[in-house]
């Protein structure tokens, strides 16, 4: 049965791009066959990040318009076995919920996962499928991750998570924002899911769209939420 996540970026470049580029893989090594699909209308970074971008002809605005069939809109990423990719549209155009969720119906992947900006599409994708906010530990970021929580309950969404990305504990406790995580986590509102740290090798890997040859911190974090949302039972750290 596939399980679709939505996952919002609280607030712009604070790595939700980046987390579900690293869940698609780390879920694709888990021998699950995964879809990305770049729900970012005019600013698609996922077909670059998981190494597709050269070979794009459709992309998910065809597909809705019936442009192409759905699955020549997917292309398959050379990062790991099992992983495709739906890019966005170059343009940026509105897309209803409930048409975008009657294309999802028609695909087949263990698992697809929602690269979503905050806003209607993504409020509305929201209320029927798992919802993962990306925030970074930081005030703006977390200020951002509670008005996307408060606008998901809105629609109804039960299932929300919260993942904490690009950390660093030495800025952290540096920086003396917070007295500690729990008040990262209780500030947005939404239950923890995991903690990506900071990583500047596989933000660089994605940038090149290129492989990582070492397995990081990061990619170990990453490893574990893909586990927990693959329905393992593992502890949080
Ligand atoms: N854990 C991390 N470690 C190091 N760099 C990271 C991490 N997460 C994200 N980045 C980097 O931060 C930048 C912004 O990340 P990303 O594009 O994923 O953010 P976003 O929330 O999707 O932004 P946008 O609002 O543009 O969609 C990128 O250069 C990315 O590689
Ligand atoms: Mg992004």
């Amino acid at each position: 049965m596939k399980k679709v996540t939505v996952i919002i970026s609280a607030k712009g470049g604070s790595g939700g791009s980046f987390l579900t580029a690293g869940l698609g893989i780390a879920l694709a090594g888990r021998k699950k066959s995964v879809l990305v699909i770049d729900c970012v209308s005019g600013m698609r970074s996922i077909d670059f990040m998981l190494g597709v971008s050269d070979r794009l002809v459709f992309d998910v605005g065809d597909a809705l318009a019936q442009n192409c069939h759905t699955e020549n809109a997917v292309y398959q990423s050379d990062l790991a076995d099992g992983l495709y990719v739906m890019p966005a549209p170059q343009e940026n155009t509105g897309v209803s919920p409930d048409v975008f969720r009657d294309m999802l119906e028609t695909l087949n992947y263990d698992y697809i996962l929602l690269d979503c900006h905050a806003g209607d599409l993504a409020y509305g994708l929201s209320s029927h499928f798992q919802t993962v906010i990306n925030a970074e530990a930081t005030p703006l970021s977390v200020r951002c991750g509670n008005r996307v929580l408060l606008e998901c309950k809105k629609n109804r969404c039960r299932d929300i998570r919260l993942v904490i990305n690009r950390f660093s504990e030495k800025e952290f406790f540096g920086n003396d924002f917070f007295d500690d995580l729990d008040a990262v986590i209780d500030q947005v509102g939404a239950r923890l899911l995991g903690i990506v740290p900071e990583d500047s090798e596989l933000s660089l890997a994605f940038q090149k769209s290129q492989p990582v040859k070492n397995k990081s911190k990061a990619i170990f974090a990453l490893d574990r939420i893909a586990a927990r949302l693959d329905g393992m039972d593992i502890p949080l750290f």
